[in-house]
């Protein structure tokens, strides 16, 4: 199956969103941590790699209903920089898991308008894979779909840290003022620079914590836990995700417009 096997104009399926959303109020970027995969596997007698495995479907589904919904920006926690401490063979499996992934999906990515990114520190990933990935950004980056962002060696301490440092050498270098330094400008050294914030995050497997996940970005969003291990995360998953994030009132940090007191 392609990652999007349902595109509209080439006469494939397309997922309809379900009636019960407001297809005005829905997140525009959606970030995800998708725990849950070993448990999964657990469950089943099965090895744990098998989750990570299982664990792909639930994000190939997962781009594919938010691109045929109508959200513009997934992004997705595929390996953090404290995953490194794994056993070994979980991490070898991890990392020829996305190298196998991206060869044989890059192709329908392409195709179906997805733009890809790996956002994190890619130079200590396998040589190999930095080479798919840049590859798969290269052919991927004037497309005008949704927008795929999966964090790779990502952590979110590591990524304030690098931009502070970015920050320092240009204002050694005289490059920048560092009095004028403000929010605009460290974003635009974050991985995510050019991104918008996620709205909506979701976690999975029922654990209440970010995992040192996107910690400037989502500073505004709007958190949905759910006990559903990724693996088995599916439409109607992201449905109740997305009705939850639609009963919210978004403040950020000023009052309820609607409000009548
Ligand atoms: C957390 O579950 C999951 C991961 C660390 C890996 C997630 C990666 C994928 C789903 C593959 C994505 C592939 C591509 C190409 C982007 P866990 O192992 O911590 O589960 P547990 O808490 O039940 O042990």
């Amino acid at each position: 199956m392609s990652l999007l096997s349902a595109t509209n104009t080439n006469q494939q399926k397309v997922c309809t969103r379900p009636q019960g959303l407001d297809p005005l109020r829905l997140p525009a970027h959606v970030a995800v941590i998708m725990d849950g995969n070993g448990r999964w596997a657990k469950a089943r007698g099965l090895p744990r790699v098998m989750g990570h495995r299982a664990g792909v479907e639930a994000l190939k589904t997962t781009l594919r209903l938010c691109s045929d919904w109508g959200i513009s920006a997934l992004t997705a926690y595929a390996f953090s920089t404290e995953n490194w401490s794994r056993p070994g063979d979980e991490v070898n499996f991890l990392m020829t898991l996305f190298e196998s992934v991206l060869q044989r999906e890059l192709d329908s990515l392409e195709r179906e308008q997805v733009q890809i990114k790996f956002l994190g520190d890619l130079k200590a990933l396998p040589k190999q894979l930095q080479k798919l990935i840049a590859d798969a950004t290269e052919r991927t980056n004037k497309n005008v779909g949704i927008r795929f962002n999966v964090c790779t060696n990502y952590g979110g301490r590591h990524e304030l840290v690098l931009a502070a440092k970015k920050l320092a050498q240009r204002s050694c270098q005289g490059e920048i003022d560092p009095a004028l330094i403000d929010e605009k400008m460290f974003e635009k050294e974050l991985f995510t620079a050019g991104e918008i914030d996620p709205d909506l995050l979701i976690r999975t497997s029922g654990e209440r914590r970010i995992s040192n996940f996107l910690l400037w970005q989502l500073a505004y969003a709007e958190i949905h836990v759910t006990d559903v291990l990724w693996p088995d995360f599916d439409s109607v998953a992201l449905t109740n995700a997305l009705v939850d994030y639609q009963s919210r009132t978004r403040r950020f940090g000023g009052l309820d417009p609607m409000a009548t007191n």
